[in-house]
């Protein structure tokens, strides 16, 4: 590659998670450090970075695509700069810089605190790959925290040890691993200081976090929230994902105790048949996943849950499909995500006997998610008419309205004289399948 002048707009491009998108503001924060600034709306970007997902379906191809559209009917010295980054860049970086010499830059999920040396070497010519895993060290290699929105993610715990058969981030995010509990309290405390009034706690496997308090105690999720729950101007605390084997008493019980932790847990199952749980290595069974969730709605009986399921796993019958759906009626989501089953390289499910047909995969996921919007619509509806706290996140379609979130993560519109960040009481008037219509009660603007 020729050398090239040092790009002065960029744009990031997150797919997937909670997780990437925390990392695709990370990524941005080290370029703006670098005087490098986000490219105007409908405008090119001199340095593009897709910072991609290999969770399910033809992640590599969509990386292609993109990197076809960037780079179509463009000389070199026109195209913008390509970073791909995440976990595609991960799984597959060497074949993507064999396959795309228009992209400069490969640079993993644990490595893109390198990203600006990277960029030197890109100006100069050189491509340049870093896929490697050193975890901790990438945080502490990070530009201070100093913009945010007023709901902010924190990544808290990355990787994942469980390796459920149709998984790739074990392999992709590696092993798990948890922030320090100071560098944590610090960091919130700057995203407060920036505007946050929500943190999300972010994890592959959050509930597995561990670390040492202030005092030299060991504690786990639970005691960080309690901690974090003590920071002036942070008025609302979440956390995702869990997985059903680490979720512990006394997280159950911080539910009931700490008012700033939010009514809502995403708690993924997957499957309502036994026989395919244990085939996917989820190490819990239908029966007990219900008896966990019993316990976190005796903790907080106003308690939204929200989970994820895959249709079509290897092998999986019509029986066992059944399964799920009843499993959807006993615990009555209040959202969820779904997912056609889908052979990951690498994972152990890929080549498991008994791959499910397309079409067959296609019926389920319409009754699955016909099961799941029923719920939704009636959890929706079922707080209707109660007057609850909403954080107001961004101006809605029309003039003077409002979009924020209830406690139960539902989105809310309204109108009213509000600013983003705003915490506002609203009436939820009328419920709708994805979203309320509220009223403002008396608000006075900040
Ligand atoms: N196929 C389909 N869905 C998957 N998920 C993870 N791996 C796969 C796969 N190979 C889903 C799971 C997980 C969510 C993040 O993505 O439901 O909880
Ligand atoms: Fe993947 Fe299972 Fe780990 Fe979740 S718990 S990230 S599904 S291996």
């Amino acid at each position: 590659m020729k050398p090239t002048n040092s790009p002065k707009t960029y744009r990031v491009k997150s797919f997937g998670c909670q997780m990437n998108v925390y990392d695709g503001e990370r990524m941005a924060e080290m370029l703006g450090e670098r005087g490098i600034v986000p490219a105007p709306e409908g405008e090119d970007a001199d340095l593009v970075v897709l910072n991609t997902c290999h969770i399910r379906e033809k992640a590599a191809e969509k990386v292609y695509s993109d990197i076809g559209r960037l780079t179509k009917g463009k000389t070199q010295d026109k195209a913008p700069m390509i970073a791909v980054a995440g976990c595609v860049a991960q799984a597959e970086g060497e074949e993507i810089m064999a396959r795309a010499p228009a992209v400069s830059m490969v640079v993993g999920p644990q490595a893109y605190h390198r990203l600006p040396e990277m960029l030197d070497k890109a100006v100069q010519g050189e491509r340049a790959t870093d896929t490697d895993m050193p975890a901790i060290a990438k945080f502490a290699a990070l530009p201070e925290r100093k913009r945010t929105n007023p709901a902010s993610f924190l990544t808290v715990q990355e990787g994942c040890d469980k390796f459920c058969t149709y998984c790739v981030v074990p392999y992709t995010r590696g092993a798990e691993i948890s922030r320090p509990y100071g560098d944590l309290v610090t960091e919130a405390r700057k995203l407060v200081d920036a505007g946050a009034k929500e943190i999300t706690l972010l994890g592959q496997n959050v509930s597995a976090w561990s670390g040492e308090d202030d005092k030299g105690h060991a504690v786990g999720l639970a005691g960080l929230i309690r901690d974090l729950a003590k920071v002036d101007g942070l008025a609302r605390i979440r956390y995702t994902t869990s997985h059903p084997a680490d979720m512990d008493d006394d997280l159950i019980a911080a539910h009931g105790e700490i008012d700033k932790l939010m009514p809502f847990l995403h708690l993924p199952v997957q499957a309502g048949s036994d026989r395919v749980l244990k085939a996917m290595n989820r190490s819990h069974t239908a029966d007990s996943y219900l008896r966990l969730l019993e316990r976190f709605r005796a903790a907080r009986p106003d308690l939204a849950l929200s989970g994820d399921f895959i249709v079509g796993f290897p092998g999986e019958t019509d029986a066992e499909f059944e399964e799920t759906l009843n499993l959807v009626d006993a615990v009555g989501y209040a959202q969820a995500f779904s997912f056609k089953y889908s052979p990951r390289p690498g994972t152990p499910a890929a080549s498991m006997e008994g791959q499910v047909a397309k079409e067959v995969m296609d019926e389920r996921l319409q009754r699955l998610q016909a099961a799941l919007n029923r719920d939704q619509w009636a959890f929706n509806r079922a707080t209707e008419g109660r007057t609850c706290e909403v954080l107001v996140e961004r101006k809605g379609k029309h003039p003077g309205q409002w979009l924020g979130k209830t406690p139960w993560l539902q989105s809310a519109w309204f109108e009213g004289d509000v600013g983003i960040g705003d915490l506002v009481q609203v009436e939820l008037v009328e419920a709708g399948p994805n979203s309320l219509a509220g009223r403002l009660r008396e608000h006075v603007a900040a």
